[in-house]
């Protein structure tokens, strides 16, 4: 019998934190590390980064993560595949920012991607989320629908107060939309060798004991190729696949699908 579908949800409540670069990157090492696995890349944010990277600049259509949640369409005929076989995609769609407004007096709202995800959750063994910085109906939907989330973090102040907001929303997300939220834990991105950065790290650690969860032990350098391989529109793999980045990435997903 297939194993039950993980759902992987990037999320932190701070802009550039490494959100989509991690969803890029994650889902292209399970490929990797798991040659059968059938992976599916969610585009939960309207700034369309995930999407333009995996499958370049398309038509913003319903078709989209967009139309799931306003029910518009149905999720069968949206997903798209990618260079990479073992990869689809759900793209975003720029109509995702008025969202809020559009479902104010729905009922059910926050459920309708979970929803959607039982129509074609056997058709993946992962499915990875990339969202936007604000808690909108379409994160609240995110985080409805994950089985695991994932806080991506750089080691700087900034992402310190992001990772104070957190547990506020997440405990209102397990409350009412998702008990079985699991906060699996905080990926560290952006790493360096300076003092500011390992003194970070110690900060972020106790931050996360703080909120019951860990700190992964793979950590992400900062290496220019990661920006350069999505400026090229390439899989950071293909791009340079023996960088500190992409090595990294791999132990990270390692770690992650305990492989
Ligand atoms: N390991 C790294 N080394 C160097 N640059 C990186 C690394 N990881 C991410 N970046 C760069 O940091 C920037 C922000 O990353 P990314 O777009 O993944 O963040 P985000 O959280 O998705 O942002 P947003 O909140 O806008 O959605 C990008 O330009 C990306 O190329
Ligand atoms: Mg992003």
């Amino acid at each position: 019998m297939k194993k039950e579908t993980k759902i992987f949800v990037v999320y932190v409540p701070k802009g550039g934190a490494i959100k989509t670069t991690t969803v890029m990157a994650l889902s292209q090492a399970i490929s990797i590390l798991k040659p059968k696995a059938s992976i599916l890349v969610v585009d939960a944010d309207f700034q369309k980064n995930t999407t333009v990277t995996l499958v370049g600049k398309i038509e913003d259509n319903d078709y989209s993560t967009y139309g799931v949640i306003t029910r518009k369409v149905d999720i069968n005929d949206s997903i798209i595949s990618t260079d990479n076989p073992q990869i689809d995609l759900l793209p975003a769609s720029i109509s995702l920012a008025g969202v809020d407004i559009e479902l104010q007096n729905e009922i059910g709202k926050d459920f309708r991607l979970k929803e959607a995800f039982t129509k074609i959750k056997k058709d993946y063994d992962y499915i990875i989320v990339d969202t936007s910085v604000l808690m909108s109906t379409m994160v609240v939907n995110a985080l409805t629908s994950a089985t695991d989330l994932i806080v991506p973090a750089r080691p700087d102040a900034f992402t310190l107060d992001g990772l104070d907001m957190l547990p506020e929303s997440l405990n209102e997300i397990k409350q009412y939309t998702n008990p079985n939220l699991q906060l699996t834990g905080i990926l560290i991105g952006y790493m360096n060798d300076t003092i500011l950065a390992r003194d970070m790290v110690t900060r972020i650690e106790e931050k996360a004991q703080e909120i019951g969860t860990k700190v992964f032990k793979s950590k992400i350098r900062t290496g220019v190729v990661v920006p350069e391989a999505q400026a090229l529109q390439q899989s950071l793999f293909e791009y340079a696949r023996h960088s500190k980045p992409a090595e990294n990435y791999l132990e990270f997903a390692k770690e992650l699908i305990g492989e």
